[in-house]
């Protein structure tokens, strides 16, 4: 049933560099890089980090800055330190081998249920169904589920294709078929547009017969998302072409990035942690901004520039320390580049 569509896929996407030179440990680190980020970034920086760590002893030897740095351009630091945290424990755990139990899987730290069940079908070629959201909405609709996308829908699907309701033919292997699957949730079976004239397997596709395709499955009621308006304050302190930051914690936004100190002027959402208040009187009008936006926040970043000792009276915190301002030996924040760029001091 599904030999169209993997022939489709090979032809289309056989070139994609973790398609190349398979492995379980290539897989895991593409498979943890392609979780929130889309085919076309991964693609442009997959290499560069293979080549930096091109094994799990390697990455298992690293620091947590080495990698966040090696992770630059494919944003959500948090899976850079699990992908780490992942290599350390297959090391000490299991010799450096991965292994291809899914309950072993699923115990290494930062590996959840997604990367393992693609460990097994893509890297290992087993029976397996990594639901991403592709996978979940694609095989919804083959199976005409019109069930809320989500944990229930996700329980079903695992149980439809442990059934062998999906009628996957023993010469087909679950390795393709899984980034088949995928393929076609990226190109012609995308959640708000449907090219079903193109799919080659819209014949076997109870979605498609339905003349509905796009109502599976049923996406959940969302509420319309309440925005607060943010004022900080960058400080901008230079000294022999070091730049005066911090270390973001796991606690905060961007965690790992190097940030410019930052306060809290003004917040509409008053339970927000993420900066210090500022506690002096600061005249913004003549100060230079820029515009950004994270999760719920519109914020106004205005920038002010000191010198250290006009510091002291901001911050006392210790936290704060000179890094070089050469982009490729410290991981700026895009925050902090942004007053770089502001201030023509990029
Ligand atoms: N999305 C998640 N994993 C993928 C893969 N292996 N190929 C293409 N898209 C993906």
């Amino acid at each position: 049933m599904f030999t169209n569509l993997i022939n489709w896929s090979k032809d289309n996407y056989i070139n994609l560099p973790w398609r190349d030179e398979r492995s379980l440990y290539t897989t895991l680190v593409s498979e943890i890089m392609l979780q929130q980020t889309t085919v076309s970034t991964v693609r442009n920086h997959y290499n560069r980090f293979l080549e930096t760590y091109p094994t799990v002893e390697k990455l298992a030897q690293s620091t947590e800055d080495e990698v966040c740095m090696a992770w630059k351009g494919l944003g959500y630091y948090r899976r850079a330190r699990n992908l780490r945290k992942a290599a350390i424990d297959i090391k000490e755990k299991y010799e450096g081998i991965i292994p291809l139990d899914y309950d072993d899987l699923v115990s290494i730290s930062g590996i959840g249920d997604y990367t393992a069940n693609a460990i097994l079908s893509i890297g290992a070629d087993q029976k397996a169904l990594a639901i991403d959201a592709n996978i979940e909405r694609v095989v919804s609709r083959i199976l005409g589920i019109k069930s809320k996308k989500g944990p229930k829908l996700h329980k079903i699907l695992k149980q439809r294709f442990e059934d062998g309701d999906l009628n996957i033919k023993k010469t087909e292997s679950y390795r393709d078929l899984n980034e088949a699957f995928m393929d076609l949730g990226r190109n012609f079976c995308q959640a708000r547009k449907v090219t079903c004239e193109l799919c080659p397997i819209r014949k076997s596709c109870e979605a498609f017969k339905s003349g509905e395709p796009l109502s599976y499955p049923e996406s959940p009621t969302v509420k319309t998302a309440k925005y607060y308006d943010l004022k900080l304050l960058r400080v901008f302190i230079k000294n022999r072409k070091r730049i005066k930051g911090y270390s973001k914690s796991e606690k905060e936004w961007l965690a790992g990035q190097i940030e410019v100190p930052t306060f809290v002027i003004n917040s509409e959402d008053e339970s927000l942690k993420q900066y210090p208040k500022l506690t002096k009187k600061i005249d913004l009008e003549k100060l230079p901004k820029f515009k950004t936006s994270i999760t719920k926040y519109k914020i106004t970043n205005y920038i002010v520039t000191l010198t250290d000792k006009e510091f002291e009276s901001f911050s006392k915190s210790k936290k704060y320390q000179f890094f070089t301002q050469d982009e490729t030996k410290t991981n700026f924040a895009t925050s902090a580049t942004k007053v770089f760029k502001k201030l023509n001091e990029a």
